[in-house]
């Protein structure tokens, strides 16, 4: 007979955290654990929609890409399904796609041009700012004193920041700008280059991906372990362009659960600005902080995390990937939406200045596709250990006994931190500190 010792493989949690100055949740203290059914369980995905995504900012559009009366794009917040609008008198709503009689999807096209969505099952009208504005034969079938302003679509608060819009259906969640916090300032490095603002020039790329979607989440915060081996076939073909120098970097931690990894070209004097052309460098300056420059110069890669569900990646690319190409820096958004625990929805897009000249956006939208496209190669690798990992996390056995470990460079932050600005700065830049920050706020919010 044998028997089975039914204790935790590996610990389930584990985690202290206090108070810190700004208000924000401190780092766990101790060893770090996320249980493997949070990555896999249908029960967990849908407290993850009632108790985070229904109450978060999530970004749902670029301004550019509704940028007329009458513009629009369909979206996803978590599982709803909105259209996010430019109004006849140029304000922006994001509305549920979803008529107020019995529900029908209103509006079926991906991007259009409409004053008015009609709905295809028996005929109620809704102006491009969600008033309902027809119902045939009210008079007759509901009576003269029909009251149509009840039946509107319901609206979500949409805010920007710097041409970034995002919604909540949270009444009482804090301005955007609040959310966002101290991570505005690292946000404003990349996104306020150009005192003509941002675009994005080509558009919203989408497709599905098999695994949950705190894993790229979470990868985009701050893995930068799995570089040199999950890539390292990219390393080793020359496919990741030129470095100069050695690098360092830091993790950065903002209340709400956002993380930044930011790293730069160490040992250089010069203020550089890599990627961007050199003419533009004065703008650059005069349009970020002193402290915004020290940050941003010699930058080789920021990325981060806006909690819960928008990633960035900022990196600049000498050469392109073609000859001919121009020196470029791309900057991609990317959302994550969870369609279920073992599938998500993603919409990626390039952000560029919008007074650059065309063949550096071009260049800057090659890097993204070759290296970021739902087939490049960075894509592929991570997208193949996302699989295999929702594979193993689906098993009976794990889901109840084994965590996702996040113990890296616990107590061993190996480097000075470079940078003294806003936001908890970590002078760790291989580590697994941000991803600690991200789930200890997952935590919070999924078992408080
Ligand atoms: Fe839309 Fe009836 S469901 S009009
Ligand atoms: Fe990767």
């Amino acid at each position: 007979m044998t028997t089975v010792d039914d204790s935790p493989s590996t610990p389930l949690g584990g985690t202290v955290s206090s108070s810190t100055g700004n208000g924000a949740a401190a780092a766990p203290t101790q060893s770090f654990s996320v249980p493997r059914r949070y990555f896999a369980d249908s029960s967990d995905w849908e407290s993850e929609l009632e108790r985070i995504f229904r109450h978060s900012w999530l970004f749902v559009a670029h301004e550019s890409e509704i940028p007329e009366p009458g513009d629009y794009v369909t979206r996803l917040m978590g599982t709803d399904q909105v259209i996010v609008s430019r109004t006849e008198s140029g304000d922006v709503r994001t509305m549920l796609n979803s008529c107020t009689h019995r529900g029908t999807l209103l509006c079926k096209a991906d991007v259009g041009n409409a004053s008015h969505f009609r709905c295809g099952y028996h005929g109620w009208t809704f102006a491009n700012d969600g008033k309902l504005t027809g119902v045939p034969r009210y008079r007759e079938l509901y009576g003269a004193d029909f009251d149509k302003a009840s039946f509107n679509l319901r609206a979500a608060r949409t805010e920007s920041f710097h041409g970034l819009l995002f919604a909540t259906f949270d009444a009482d969640q804090v301005s955007l700008r609040d959310y966002l916090g101290d991570m505005a300032f690292y946000l404003e490095c990349f996104l306020g280059v150009s005192a003509a603002g941002t675009e994005a020039p080509y558009g919203a790329f989408r497709f599905l991906h098999q695994g949950n979607w705190k894993l790229e989440a979470d990868n985009f915060s701050g893995d930068g372990y799995h570089l040199r081996h999950a890539h390292r076939a990219g390393f080793d073909l020359g496919l990741m362009g030129s470095q100069a120098g050695s690098t360092e970097g830091v993790c950065i931690q903002f209340e709400h659960g956002h993380t930044i990894r930011a790293q730069r070209t160490a040992g250089v004097e010069e203020i550089a600005f890599p990627g961007y052309p050199e003419e533009r460098w004065p703008e650059i300056r005069s349009q970020l902080s002193p402290a915004q420059v020290e940050m941003f110069a010699n930058s080789t890669v920021m990325h981060g995390t806006i909690f819960p569900n928008l990633s960035f990646l900022h990196t600049p690319r000498a050469g392109g990937f073609d000859p001919g190409d121009v020196d470029a820096a791309m900057v991609q958004l990317r959302v994550f939406n969870p369609v279920g625990p073992d599938t998500t929805d993603e919409l990626c897009w390039l952000v560029a200045p919008t007074d650059y000249a065309e063949d550096w956006k071009e260049s800057a939208f090659k890097t993204m596709q070759r290296q970021h496209g739902a087939t490049a190669f960075f894509e592929s690798d991570d997208m193949e250990n996302f699989r295999r990992m929702l594979q193993v996390n689906s098993g009976v056995e794990t889901r109840a006994r084994v965590a996702a470990n996040f113990d890296l460079a616990h107590d061993h932050a190996p480097y000075e931190a470079w940078f003294d600005g806003p936001g908890n700065i970590v002078g760790s830049d291989i580590s697994e500190v941000n991803q600690r920050w991200f789930y200890q706020h997952y935590l919070d919010l999924m078992e408080g």
